[in-house]
């Protein structure tokens, strides 16, 4: 398979049979992604939480694509209501075998509200994935803070590439992802939801030099793996 980073949390997955899934598809209003709300091509939308910057563009592109969302029941529910014809809810600890592989719906500590004229829509709790695909396995942590069952994570995954938040203010910062890391036993880590507001400004090369030799690595926008 092939991942590339495009900015903020957003990700895409080419599997070696062709399907598309994209995770967190903010991209209007994401001032360092690479790709274009009204071109991206998916068949699968992961969303870890409702917040504006991980829904993003998830209704419009799930729309035009005919893409399935893979999200918590609650986030379902309002993509339906938006139009969405192809969901399919999870909730935390549940994992579903998906043509492209199995998915793993884990906890995240963060919180999950969409605003929608003025009211704050109850949009689930937060999320973060494991998917096993094509014998490897990855994490994507959605936002959250760092907290001690990511020893549990490493435990009964073997993770081969975690992408963890460092961007700190509204998830943890570059020294406790360090420490989720070491926890995860991840052996590749990658930086993700930093530098796209003022707020969240990190250096990434920072990070990884807080983690053992080459186990941390910065993916530019755009930029592909191949795993
Ligand atoms: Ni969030
Ligand atoms: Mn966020």
């Amino acid at each position: 398979m092939k991942i590339t980073y495009h900015g903020h949390s957003v990700l895409s997955i080419v599997m070696d049979d062709g399907q598309k899934i994209l995770f967190d598809p903010f991209i209007t209003g994401n001032s360092l992604t690479d790709l274009t709300a009204d071109e991206v091509e998916t068949d699968w939308i992961l969303v870890t939480h409702g917040h504006s910057d991980h829904i993003g563009d998830m209704v419009p592109i799930a729309k035009r694509n005919d893409a399935t969302v893979i999200s918590i029941v609650e986030i379902c529910s309002f993509a339906e209501k938006n139009g969405v014809e192809r969901t399919h809810g999870m909730n935390i600890g549940g994992k579903f075998d998906f043509p492209f592989g199995r998915v793993k719906m884990v906890h995240a500590q963060h919180s999950s509200g969409y605003e929608v004229d003025g009211q704050t829509l109850y949009m689930g709790e937060p999320a973060g994935f494991i998917l096993q695909a094509e014998g490897k396995t990855i994490y994507h942590a959605g936002d959250t803070s760092n907290f001690g069952d990511m020893a549990l994570f490493g435990e009964a995954f073997d993770i081969d590439i975690a992408f963890l938040p460092i961007g700190d203010n509204f998830t943890m910062g570059p020294q406790e992802a360090a420490s989720a890391a070491k926890r995860l036993k991840a052996k590749q880590v990658v930086p993700i939801h930093y530098n796209t507001f003022p707020v969240i400004e990190q250096d990434p090369e920072a990070f990884v030099k807080l983690l053992p030799e080459n186990v941390g690595k910065v993916m530019a926008v755009g930029e592909t793996i191949e795993l």
